[in-house]
């Protein structure tokens, strides 16, 4: 075989080594690595190549066959989940309890990896979740050509037309949205909302078209791609109600805005926020990359009147529901902008904070903001983090600015994928 020939096609029996970030195992073929899905640790697999060639460090594959099968190993529940099939969900083939401790080990590894921290993690169910599925109350349909919805392929533009989504809300399914033809369409978010209310779709068009929709059963907004929304019929925003020990709240959020997918991932976010901080009366709070305000909120409640809680928020729609949202709590401000500005001048005036949560997308906080955020004296910090690499890439730099991590909670916010939610607090090192 010549350097740089394809191996796409090419099946090698592999032992399957430790889990990775990202959904698959690692094995070796031959000296080079192999990160295959839709198999567990320890197992014998017959091992297709997905991507990759000759020369590459490493390849892409798919366990076609099970040769010999780790105990964690069950039936998956959609016909779409195995290899060559959708790539919402990774890890369908593996048992609730094998799922978690998956992720519990790849947390630990990027701790380990990217901040030199041995921790043992251990990876929670949501309460009330028993069999990971019918969670998902926000659901991306993409649209072929042909205008029927379906999901992405695993790593590809291809839709595969699903009637049913196993790990999907059951409103949605309720909308009748997966049903109907949508000619013209790129995609269509389907939001069901916690609160007894009608679901909400974002219909993604191209910019400047206007394509007949078809009849469903939800609120329609268009969204086409510079952004600019138009509501077709009902609300443009959903409201969630959340629990979180003896305190509730509702929020409204914007169909296309940011909120946590599981209906019982808020509650439990912010009762691992406010357990790992023990916010105290009085005190002063800032809530980064706060979105419609959920932190913002619960803090306040614990702040009281005699302490404040500032909001940063960079996205205006955001910023407008958390004004809202937020508008009956004396002693909380909202700021909108970026955080990295807003931290900046608030450095530059010499402000201070005793607690700060920061829950950043993906990519996590950065090396300026984490460096910032260690500057502000505060007595705690909760790190809200969706990216396992990226929490322990800024708990490393957290670390060089005088922050140790305390505890880490780590959360099944979305069973089935390799997906986790991790609450981290950091306290200044020495205490
Ligand atoms: C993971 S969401 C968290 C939202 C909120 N804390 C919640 O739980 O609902 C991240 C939020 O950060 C906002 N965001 C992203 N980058 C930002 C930045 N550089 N400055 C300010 N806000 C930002 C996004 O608009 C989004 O609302």
């Amino acid at each position: 075989m010549s350097a740089g020939e394809s191996l796409v096609g090419l099946e090698v029996e592999v032992e399957v080594g430790a889990v990775a970030h990202g959904g698959h195992c690692v094995a070796r073929h031959e000296g080079r690595v192999v990160f295959v899905r839709h198999a567990l640790p320890g197992e014998l697999v017959l091992a297709r190549v997905t991507e990759g060639s000759d020369g590459d460090r490493f390849v892409r594959a798919d366990a076609v066959a099970v040769l010999r099968a780790a105990p964690g190993r069950v039936e998956v529940r959609c016909p779409v989940a195995g290899p060559g099939g959708c790539g919402g969900c990774d890890w369908q083939h593996a048992s609730l309890p094998t799922q978690r401790d998956l992720k519990a080990a790849v947390v630990s590894e990027q701790l380990q990896r990217l901040a030199g921290l041995d921790v043992d993690v251990v990876v929670e169910a949501v309460p009330g979740d028993d069999d990971g599925l019918a969670w998902r109350t926000r659901v991306q349909l993409a649209v072929d050509g042909d205008g029927v919805p379906g999901l992405r392929r695993h790593r590809s533009h291809d839709v595969i037309p699903v009637s049913h989504c196993p790990i999907a809300h059951p409103g949605v399914d309720a909308t009748g949205v997966t049903a109907a033809p949508w000619p013209g369409v790129r995609s269509v978010e389907v939001v069901v909302p916690s609160a007894a209310q009608e679901p909400a779709l974002v219909v993604v068009v191209p910019t400047g078209r206007r394509p007949r929709l078809p009849s469903v059963r939800a609120s329609v907004t268009l969204l086409d791609a510079e952004g600019t929304l138009e509501r077709v019929s009902g609300r443009s925003w959903v409201r969630e109600d959340v629990i979180a020990g003896d305190w509730r709240r509702g929020f409204r959020v914007s169909g296309s805005g940011f909120w946590q997918v599981h209906p019982g991932a808020a509650g439990a976010l912010v009762g691992a926020v406010l357990d790992g901080l023990a916010p105290r009366p009085g005190e002063q709070v800032l809530d980064l990359y706060a979105g419609v305000g959920l932190f913002a909120a619960a803090l306040a409640h614990r702040v009281g009147p005699d302490g404040a809680v500032l909001a940063v928020e960079g996205d205006p729609r955001a910023v407008r529901h958390a004004r809202r949202n937020l508008h009956d709590l004396p002693g909380v401000g909202i700021t909108q902008g970026r955080v990295d500005r807003v931290l900046g001048a608030m450095l530059a005036d010499g402000l201070t904070a005793d607690l700060v949560v920061l829950d950043p997308p993906r990519t996590g906080a950065g090396r300026r903001v984490v460096e910032q955020v260690c500057s502000l004296g505060a007595r705690a910090v909760g790190y809200v983090a969706c990216d396992p690499a990226a929490l322990a890439r800024d708990v490393g730099y957290a670390a060089q600015h005088g922050y140790r991590l305390a505890s880490l909670r780590a959360l099944d916010l979305f069973p089935m994928t390799h997906h986790v939610e991790c609450v981290a607090v950091l306290v200044p090192t020495g205490e």
